[in-house]
């Protein structure tokens, strides 16, 4: 069996499922992303397919939604806050060193598959900028010097912050 045909075989058993119900699409949606980490295009063309809704729809809503990506994203995703809250208290060195240290600019992905790095504008937690959030958990109160313990902890899948939101 190829990729292809694995993937069409998961989007399939995602779709049924939901009973290819189009009120779901958002659920569907977010199951095929948890899997791939990203919406393949094949994966948007099967579901507009079996669950014969347009495509553009299909793609309106993958596209509508910041919590969907196009785009191959990492395994881990890390998102700096650059509001100005964060920015004041040093973001953007800490953004410089993930940058070196993951080897990737913001908004892309390391050739690994592992990191997506992004920037967002305030996550709500202003009281504990310079904030990073990696896979929805906050770290708080971060210095440069913290960023390496940070990426170390994510590998290793340490997933509790010193300081969780
Ligand atoms: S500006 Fe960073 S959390 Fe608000």
């Amino acid at each position: 069996m190829t990729d292809h045909e694995r993937m069409m075989e998961r989007v399939d058993d995602i779709i049924a499922a939901y009973e290819a119900k189009p009120t779901a699409l958002i659920m569907i949606l977010q199951e095929v992303q948890q899997e791939y980490f990203y919406l393949p295009g094949a994966a948007l063309l099967r579901i507009s397919k079996k669950m014969d809704l347009a495509l553009s729809q299909v793609y309106g809503v993958a596209t509508f939604y910041k919590a969907f990506s196009l785009e191959p994203r990492g395994r881990h995703h890390v998102c700096v806050c650059t509001g100005t809250a964060c920015h004041v208290r040093n973001s953007r060195s800490i953004l410089e060193k993930l940058e070196r240290d993951l080897k990737v600019e913001r908004g892309h992905t390391t050739p690994d598959g592992e990191f997506t790095l992004e920037t967002v504008n305030c996550v709500g937690a202003c009281a504990l900028g310079p904030v990073v959030v990696v896979n929805d958990k906050y770290w708080g109160h971060l210095t440069v010097s913290d960023v390496e313990k940070m990426v170390e902890a994510v590998k290793a899948g340490e997933s509790t912050p010193p300081t969780a939101a």
